[in-house]
């Protein structure tokens, strides 16, 4: 399937809740936001049925985000029901890993690929200070959540980590994660959309030279090329490998392959544009007016974002709990 620009389009990102069990500086405002009604949110069977058609138009991977995705109950079932779609080979998960460690094993059977892990301190006072839920939850809890990905066969492991000033003394601390496993650390430029916009982030040319600082030179990563848009290096004697995703200071739109599906089934071309399609008034017709609405929409995704311009005409409005990153 290919876009308005030729792009090819293979990968969606699914939003499953907005909910989430921490309130992230850069993602939710201190007093929290009102939840969708469940009443709102697709349910898992209305979910498999939009990633069957869009498998058809040749989309072969899912990532299920949230909010925090392992807050809806039985997300295994959605696993299952993904990998039973024939064309979708992989469905991969992006969690802040706190429920992890107890919902891996059905997320196992059920077939999961791959599981990002969202954890930007090993610091207690750091990681209350930005989720602002440190008197519910600790670092240790996502640490092992993270060893038991480690452990689990064939499972693809990444942690990403935003680095935006507080946790400069976190970035070496993380990225030593990859010397002793077979870990990707992935540094994520902050984005100015939704409350990331009020932030200031450290760019990839300042991590670099912080790592490069305390680590030495950072080599090109010889392995295979993900399907997204990090690229990686290697710090001589790692097994694992480090990476940089710049939105911001090294613009990946031209390569874009990926579109989104909100929560509550708005199917959401760019992630900085409010462009897209609100799929559930045509949940109860045909598939083929599903996907013509899809295919309509994809025709029309924007060739990239303009993060430069602070303030776009059809911008997002909505913050990233809402979007799922
Ligand atoms: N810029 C970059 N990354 C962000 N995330 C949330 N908000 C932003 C932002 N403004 C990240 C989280 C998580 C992923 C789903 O998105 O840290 O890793
Ligand atoms: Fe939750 Fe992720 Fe937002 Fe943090 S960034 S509040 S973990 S959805």
């Amino acid at each position: 399937m290919r876009d308005g620009q030729n792009r090819e389009i293979r990968y969606i990102r699914v939003s499953v809740t907005d909910r989430c069990n921490l309130r992230c500086v850069y993602c939710m405002p201190p007093q929290g936001v009102e939840w969708l009604p469940h009443e709102n949110i697709l349910t898992y069977e209305e979910i498999g049925r939009i990633c069957r058609i869009l498998a058809e138009m040749g989309v072969d991977t899912v990532r299920l985000t949230g909010g925090e995705p392992l807050v809806r109950r039985g997300l295994e079932e959605l696993v299952a029901m993904l990998k039973a779609i024939p064309g979708i080979r992989r469905v991969n998960l992006t969690t802040n890993g706190l429920l992890l460690a107890r919902q891996l094993p059905a997320l196992l059977s059920a077939g999961l690929d791959g599981v990002n892990i969202s954890l930007d301190t090993l610091d207690q006072g750091q990681f209350a200070a930005l989720t602002r839920r440190g008197d519910l939850f600790r670092v240790d809890q996502v640490l092992q959540g993270l060893e038991a990905a480690l452990a689990a066969p064939g499972l693809e492991v990444k942690l990403n980590c935003v680095p935006m000033g507080y946790n400069d003394d976190q970035l070496v601390p993380l990225a030593l994660l990859a010397r002793e496993r077979p870990l990707a650390v992935r540094f994520i430029e902050m984005m100015p959309i939704g409350l990331g916009a009020h932030m200031e982030g450290r760019s990839e040319a300042w991590v670099r030279a912080r790592l490069e600082e305390v680590l030495g030179p950072l080599t090109p990563w010889e392995g295979e090329a993900g399907s997204g848009p990090a690229r990686y290096v290697t710090v001589p004697g790692f097994a694992g490998r480090l990476g940089f995703i710049s939105a911001v200071s090294h613009q990946f739109c031209q390569s874009c392959n990926r579109v989104r599906l909100t929560a509550s089934g708005f199917f959401k071309t760019c992630l900085q544009y409010d462009r897209g399609v609100e799929l559930r008034p045509l949940l109860s017709g045909p598939d083929g007016a599903l996907q013509a609405a899809m295919a309509a929409a994809l025709a029309q995704k924007p060739a990239g974002h303009c993060f430069a311009q602070r303030e776009v005409e059809g911008g997002e409005g909505r913050i990233m709990n809402q979007i799922g990153g």
